[in-house]
């Protein structure tokens, strides 16, 4: 996979930006697959200075999120539902309606996966953001997962759930399980972008780039896509250019 280090967390985010604003330029009913955390956050950020300043347009976007915890409604600060409308989709011009995150709530989760299996069968991601674990997941897809999963419910970690506290007021209210796309519904999106920042992500960008592809760390599977970019800030990048 290509690898793009930048100095910072605002470059790494500008650089990401322009990649993922490049195929909505190129392609303005684009299918953009969505990930949330810290990540991303700039990403969105500059997407929505590049709509205010009438550069970019997400009228005709449509959007498939990567995953969404079990058990939280969409007015819970901690949902992913929440979280992108708070960082992306409240400040552009996208049609609501156009955006899909996976139902965590829903009372058949089995049905649940189904349909959004079905949903990305027609929607294919054009553009896939990803963010990576430091367990070296993509998505919620835990070391382990099968490299030809689709949508389905897992049991997070105990290492997903530690990192995840920091958002939550106490360890014991973050969700155990989420809903969440498979790999292989993962690479089959035609470009990935994935950010990466800070130190604790090092060994986990060092596997996913240089190490083995194996199912102990769901992210080497990237090597695989023809089309995967990495934009990582000196932190994250520290292993790789030892
Ligand atoms: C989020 C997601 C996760 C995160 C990963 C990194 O939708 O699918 O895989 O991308 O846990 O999270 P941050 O960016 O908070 O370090």
């Amino acid at each position: 996979m290509k690898v793009i280090v930048t100095k910072d967390y605002e470059e790494m985010s500008r650089v990401a930006a322009d990649i993922v604003s490049q195929v909505i330029r190129e392609k303005p009913d684009a299918v953009l697959g969505l990930a949330t955390g810290s990540s991303p956050i700039g990403l969105y950020r500059n997407l929505i200075a590049m709509y205010e300043e009438g550069r970019l347009s997400f009228k005709h976007i449509s959007t498939v999120n990567l995953d969404e915890y079990v058990g939280l409604p969409v007015s819970h600060d901690q949902s992913y539902a929440y979280f992108m409308r708070f960082n992306l989709f409240d400040h552009v011009d996208i049609d609501i309606g156009n955006t899909h995150i996976p139902d965590g709530c829903a009372a058949d989760l089995d049905e649940q996966c189904r349909r959004y299996n079905s949903l990305l069968a027609t929607l294919r991601q054009d553009m896939q953001v990803l963010g990576i674990g430091s367990n070296g997941h993509i998505g919620f897809n835990e070391p382990g997962t099968s490299f030809d999963s689709v949508t389905h419910v897992v049991d997070l970690t105990e290492s997903t759930i530690r990192d995840n506290s920091r958002l939550f007021a106490s360890i014991e209210d973050v969700p155990v399980k989420a809903v969440t796309m498979g790999i292989s519904n993962i690479m089959n999106a035609k470009k990935i972008v994935v950010v990466a920042n800070g130190s604790n992500k090092a060994q986990a960008v060092y596997n996913m780039v240089k190490g083995n592809v194996t199912e102990d760390c769901p992210a080497s599977i990237l090597q695989r896509h023809a089309n995967a970019v990495l934009v990582c800030d000196t932190l994250a990048a520290a292993k790789l250019q030892q």
